[in-house]
């Protein structure tokens, strides 16, 4: 299982429900990173998506609470246990923790590798990742040249998790 994340400086992700910034390069490396792929979800991300619908040409897991909470475009979950149950049916290399917040900070132990953009500015931010280069399980591995769009300097970088819980054992942390 992997993340992929766009962050700021301040490793902010979001803020009143939506992105921070769109860089087109970004959402196109978004795009092409995943597509194909299984990506997981939390509810406010899912219906923050544009039109409200699912990600094309991906299987969309979507995690809630809310049994009734269903659309017969995507996979719903209503707890870690049921997700991992359903994630037996996939390949873990092929797994992407898509956001947000709440869903990040409980899937990051599992994943193996994390896809950050980083966003050289600040914003205002409600909503965060949990800060890479000051947890020492996680290691930068890729740092990526800088980019520019409309004066945004950002880089595509990489993280890699030392010791990430095994997908296999398929259990919650207790
Ligand atoms: N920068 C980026 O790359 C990026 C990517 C994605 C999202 N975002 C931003 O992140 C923000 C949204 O993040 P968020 O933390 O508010 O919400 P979120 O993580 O997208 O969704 C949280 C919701 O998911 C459900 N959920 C989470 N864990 C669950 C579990 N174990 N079992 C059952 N349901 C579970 C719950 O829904 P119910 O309450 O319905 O049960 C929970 O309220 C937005 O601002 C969005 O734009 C940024």
């Amino acid at each position: 299982m992997k993340a992929i994340v766009a962050v700021d400086l301040n490793w902010g992700i979001g803020y009143k429900g939506k992105l921070l910034e769109r860089i087109p390069e970004d959402m196109k490396f978004f795009k092409q990173t995943t597509v194909g792929k299984i990506v997981i979800m939390g509810r406010e991300t899912f219906t923050s998506l544009p039109g409200g619908e699912p990600l094309e040409d991906r299987v969309n897991i979507v995690l809630c609470e809310d049994k009734k909470f269903s659309d017969k475009k995507i996979t719903v979950c209503s707890s870690l246990n049921e997700l991992f149950d359903e994630l037996k049916d996939y390949p873990t290399d092929e797994v992407f923790v898509i956001g947000g917040e709440i869903v990040y900070r409980e899937l990051l132990p599992y994943c193996t590798e994390a896809f950050v953009t980083k966003i050289e500015n600040t914003y205002a931010a409600d909503k965060y990742f949990t800060n890479l280069d000051e947890d020492d399980r996680w290691s930068l591995i890729d740092k990526g040249e800088f980019k520019s769009y409309n004066d945004i300097r950002y880089s595509f970088i990489k993280f890699l998790n030392s010791n990430p819980i095994n997908l296999e054992m398929k259990t919650e942390p207790q």
